[in-house]
């Protein structure tokens, strides 16, 4: 049984929507303090208002492709406003599909800014004996497009497949500080950003032995790495497909 207790404090990003807000809403059932980070502050507060102990649910408001290099001083910030990280979970991301032939490389940019470089600035910053605790734990949401892109997400898969690679150089950087970091490699999870394309999900539906994947399918094993059960797992990209590959 993973349980954390309220001074163990976990930043979660894109915790307005999806993964992200299941993964917050998870952490802070299972006893933890959650800074839960998004945009849409309608969404956060909503987010808050399901949550078991919303006194220990904290929300930010923050763009994180907006000034990518501040991003270690705005961890420091969230520090001394709450106090030392166990962990953090980085689900916040953009999906794309497009053709190679209409290729833009602004627009390309910008998904390596919040898929890629946002990741890796937080790391920067979270990845400091002041910052976070001896044992500490970061969980990044990759995509299994990293690995077996579909047609149409050559950037998509792109900003991902790096994400993945760096999360194992990064780990063995932070291993002899006790600090661990792992990918999560999913496949179609029903969030709203694939619930927003059309007939997607019923399209894909045939392809997954035990049906599309729910939040809490990510979610759990979230909260399995960023626990002292996975003390000894780090630089590992978990597939999470159900077969479907
Ligand atoms: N769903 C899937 O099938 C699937 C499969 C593989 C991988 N993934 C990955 O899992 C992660 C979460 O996906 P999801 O399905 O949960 O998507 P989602 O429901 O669309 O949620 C995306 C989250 O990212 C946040 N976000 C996006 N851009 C941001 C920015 N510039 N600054 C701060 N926050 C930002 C959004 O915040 P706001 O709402 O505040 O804008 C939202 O909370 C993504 O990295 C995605 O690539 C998803």
């Amino acid at each position: 049984m993973i349980s954390f207790t309220s001074d163990q404090r976990f930043i979660v990003t894109g915790a307005s929507s999806g993964i992200g807000e299941g993964v917050a809403l998870l952490l802070n059932e299972l006893g933890a303090d959650v800074i839960g980070i998004g945009r849409n502050i309608e969404r956060l507060l909503s987010m808050r208002e399901k949550a078991k102990y919303p006194e220990h649910m904290y929300i930010e408001q923050k763009d994180l492709s907006d000034d990518i290099e501040s991003l270690p001083l705005y961890i420091k910030s969230l520090k001394e406003k709450y106090g030392k990280f166990q962990g953090m979970a980085y689900c916040a991301g953009k999906a794309m599909r497009q053709p190679v032939k209409i290729w833009d490389v602004n627009e390309a940019k910008e998904y390596f800014d919040i898929n890629y470089f946002a990741p890796i600035s937080m790391l920067k910053g979270f990845c400091d004996k002041r910052i976070c605790n001896h044992g500490s734990s970061c969980v990044l949401i990759s995509s299994a497009s990293a690995l077996l892109a579909d047609k149409g997400h050559t950037i998509y898969a792109g900003s991902k497949a790096a994400l993945s690679a760096s999360v194992r150089s990064i780990a063995k950087e932070y291993a002899p500080y006790s600090i661990r970091a792992n990918c999560i490699l999913p496949t179609v999870i029903k969030t709203p950003m694939t619930s927003s394309r059309g007939d997607y999900l019923e399209e894909q539906s045939a392809k997954y032995p035990l049906g599309i994947g729910e939040v809490s399918d990510v979610a759990n094993l979230v909260a399995f790495l960023l626990s002292e059960k996975a003390r000894w797992i780090t630089a590992q990209n978990y597939v999470v497909d159900c077969g479907s590959f």
